[in-house]
This record gives structure tokens, C-alpha cells and sequence, in this order.
């Protein structure tokens, strides 16, 4: 207000994750909603956070518990700057990178296998072809009523990973964790075929990302987490499951979750 800034006057979000959300929900309420624009700095910016017009902050009770949808008017992302991103920062981000693939294109999820060289010789590709995978899902579903449920995959058990770790485990780390563990939950019901989640593994490895619950971990505290989450729907937890690399089933309900995990 000091400023003297009108309905007009956009906001620019230069940084991570946690500047989009912060300034995007900032442009979102003042004035009732100014534009914003979003440069995202950092890879998970760049493939998720900036994308999809969710902007949200913390409350002590928990993350993102307060909101809007408000989609930024554009977003530029330079490559460029990843260059100083930290490494472990890199790693994390390609998590959701592996994710994209995943769901929605073959070639990128191979990509992703092929090591840091290739990765860092290819950003702008596999920034377009990660992008790319997010917008074709938020075109079709932009207020999360159903098909955007595709971008839970890995995160369902992840989040609940993320948490019970009280947040010792990044959320990078917890979603690859979670992507292989989801795989091996879509073997076992029959949904993927054998050897998903050892390839996607694979990948995640080959990254420098961890694969397996850390062994020091007490499973049953994955249950509490599940059972708050907010993807719960009429009482039971639902999943999104790849059925193999480029294509993903949601919406699925397990009755056998507490024995897998208990095993996992
Ligand atoms: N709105 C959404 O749809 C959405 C989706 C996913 C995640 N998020 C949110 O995004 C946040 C995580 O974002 P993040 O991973 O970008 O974390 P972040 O914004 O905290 O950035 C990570 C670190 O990198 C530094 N940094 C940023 N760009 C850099 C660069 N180019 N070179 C060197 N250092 C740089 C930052 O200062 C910070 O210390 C979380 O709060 C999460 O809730 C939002
Ligand atoms: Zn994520």
C-alpha cells in the first residue's frame, strides 16, 4: 500500500518453491488478487511448484492450510540458474522429475536413467518434457476435481514418509521412496507388471536418490499420517498406481495396506 500498488501491479516471484507460494498467495489476496509471475530458481520449481495455480502457506497445524488457486500469467524459467542450486537440492527435484516420467512420458523417465552428465547436458529438455506431463494434466482438471489426482503418484505413501520422519527425510527423498514402494504395491495387486519397481528403482539410484525406508524407521508411524491424509476419501486412503512407465491409475483403494506396510 505504501508502495502505492494497484490492481495491476504484478508481483514477481524470483526463487524457490517457498518465495512462488508465499508471493503467489500474497498476489493472489491483496487487492483482492493482483497478477503474479513466476521465475522459478529452483528444479522443483520449475517442474511443479510454479505450475498449476496452487498458492498456499504453513500454519503451525500443518502445510498449506491456507490458500487459493490463483495461476500465475506467466512463468520463465531459466535453466541457467540451476547452476548454483545445490546438489542435494538437484537430486530432490529430480524426484519429481522421475515422477513426471512416470506418469506420462516414457522417453524422460529413460532420460532420467542415463546419470547426472547426461541430465545436465539435456536440462532443457527434460525441463520442457517434465513440464510438459504437469500442464496436459492441469489443463484437463485446473480445480483438482479428479485427474490431477495422477500427481500423487509416489506421494500418497511419501508424504506419510515425509511426515512420520518429522521431516528428517527431504521430500524429494520421501517421494522416491514412495514411487518404488507404490510400484511394488501396483505389482502385488496385480495392476503393474513384475519389474516396475526394480526399474524404477533403477532410476532413482542412479540419481543418488534412496530407495528403501531407512532401517532405523518404525513403519507403524507411517499409519498415523495415512490415516489424516487429506487425500482420504470416504474412509479409506486412495492411491495413484503406474501400471507401467507412462501410465498411471488413480483413485485405487487398498484393503491390504496395513499388512504391506507392515512388511515393506
Ligand atoms: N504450489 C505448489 O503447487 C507447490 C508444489 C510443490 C511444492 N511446493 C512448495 O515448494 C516448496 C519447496 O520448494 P523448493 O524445493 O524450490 O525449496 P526452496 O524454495 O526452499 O529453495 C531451496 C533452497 O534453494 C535456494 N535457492 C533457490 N534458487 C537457487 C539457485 N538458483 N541457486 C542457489 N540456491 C537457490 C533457496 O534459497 C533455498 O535455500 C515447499 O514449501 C512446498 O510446499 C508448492
Ligand atoms: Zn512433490
Amino acid at each position: 500500500l505504501q508502495a502505492g500498488l494497484e490492481r495491476g501491479s504484478p508481483v514477481v516471484a524470483l526463487g524457490g518453491g517457498v518465495v512462488g507460494d508465499l508471493a503467489g498467495f500474497a498476489a493472489a489476496t491483496f487487492l483482492r488478487g493482483v497478477p503474479w509471475i513466476a521465475v522459478p530458481t529452483t528444479l522443483l520449481a520449475m517442474v511443479d511448484a510454479s505450475l498449476g495455480g496452487k498458492t498456499a502457506i504453513d500454519l503451525p497445524q500443518g502445510k498449506n492450510l491456507v490458500g487459493a488457486f490463483h495461476p500465475p500469467r506467466l512463468v520463465l524459467a531459466d535453466p541457467g540458474t540451476l547452476a548454483t542450486l545445490p546438489r542435494v537440492e538437484l537430486r530432490s527435484g529430480m524426484a519429481e522429475v522421475v515422477k513426471a516420467g512416470l506418469i506420462g512420458d516414457a522417453i524422460l523417465f529413460q532420460q532420467c536413467g542415463r546419470g547426472w552428465d547426461y541430465i545436465e547436458a539435456h536440462w532443457s529438455e527434460i525441463l520442457r518434457r517434465a513440464v510438459a506431463v504437469k500442464i496436459r494434466i492441469i489443463q484437463d482438471d485446473p480445480f483438482e476435481s479428479g485427474a490431477r489426482a495422477a500427481l500423487n503418484l509416489g506421494h500418497t505413501l511419501g508424504h506419510a514418509l515425509e511426515r512420520a520422519s518429522e521431516f528428517g527425510l527431504r521430500h524429494g527423498e520421501a517421494v522416491a521412496i514412495g514411487l518404488v514402494a507404490e510400484a511394488r504395491l501396483a505389482e502385488r495387486i496385480g495392476l503393474a507388471e513384475s519389474g516396475l519397481s526394480e526399474s524404477i528403482a533403477g532410476v532413482l539410484k542412479t540419481i543418488g536418490l534412496p530407495v528403501e525406508i531407512p532401517p532405523d524407521f518404525d513403519r507403524r508411524s507411517l499409519l498415523a499420517p495415512l490415516s489424516v491424509d487429506k487425500k482420504r476419501a470416504a474412509g479409506s486412503v486412495r492411491f495413484s498406481l503406474p501400471e507401467r512407465v507412462g501410465s498411471v491409475h488413480t483413485g485405487i483403494q487398498l484393503p491390504e495396506l496395513e499388512q504391506f506396510l507392515a512388511a515393506w
